[in-house]
């Protein structure tokens, strides 16, 4: 049976009433917290930093999973554990010592995850999938919610689902970026067992609905 991780991505949430935002998460049937972290030179946006983190974390009950889209994650591994990041997920195209900088997550005692902008094959990750316990898969161009989601993707985890199973890994599949109910199974099916949603969640009547739904959908 598949049940679905469900991530509402903090980034669509409003910010003057972050609490309770963050408390209807807790209440929902989300599984994870999505936190976007953008620095404004891998990605040409900037989102939050350490102390909107740390009031996240205060309340939050549920997995920190911390999605950096910043140079040079190595600066600030440990930073993140401290601040309470369950996972950790570092960009392909932001770390020239990918093996080291995975490492150096594990031994911080976080779950360690690799994202993939929608340009970059999945092959890329050949030598280092038995060593990864997430891949995120960018639906989107990383920097902005509410974008359009890419059809691509699907050929894509189906890709990754065939390396996965090749290498005899261990490793989730996440989706991020234009999840919605109409995609959201398709996803499922090709191999994604965590799906990110910001907009389609937080610019929604009743965001907490809206998470049952996904998580009803993507059960099956
Ligand atoms: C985009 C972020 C996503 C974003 C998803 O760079 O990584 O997590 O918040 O937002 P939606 O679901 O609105 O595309
Ligand atoms: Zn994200």
């Amino acid at each position: 049976m598949k049940n679905t991780v469900i991530a509402p991505s903090v980034l669509a949430a409003d910010f003057g009433n972050l609490q309770r935002d963050v408390e209807m998460i807790n209440e929902s049937q989300a599984d994870w917290f999505h936190i976007d972290i953008m620095d404004g030179v891998f990605v040409p946006n900037i989102s939050f930093g350490m102390p909107v983190l740390e009031a996240i974390g205060k309340h939050a009950k549920k997995v920190l999973d911390v999605h950096l889209m910043i140079v040079d994650p190595d600066r600030y591994i440990k930073t993140f554990k401290d601040l309470g990041a369950d996972i950790l997920t570092v960009h392909y195209e932001a770390c020239t010592h990918l093996h080291r900088t995975v490492q150096a997550i594990k031994a911080e005692g976080m779950k360690a995850g690799v994202a993939l902008n929608p340009h970059t094959p999945v092959s890329v990750l050949e030598d280092i999938i038995q060593d990864l316990d997430l891949v995120l898969i960018m639906s989107v161009n990383p920097g902005f919610g509410g974008q359009s989601f890419i059809e691509n993707t699907y050929a894509k985890v189906r890709k990754l689902q065939a390396l996965i199973q090749d290498k005899g890994a261990n490793t989730i599949i996440e989706i991020d970026g234009g999840v919605t109910s109409k995609n959201a199974k398709a996803l499922v099916e090709a191999g994604a067992a965590a799906l990110v949603a910001g907009s389609f969640v937080f610019k929604s009547q009743d965001p907490k609905s809206t998470i049952a739904e996904l998580k009803e959908i993507t059960t099956f």
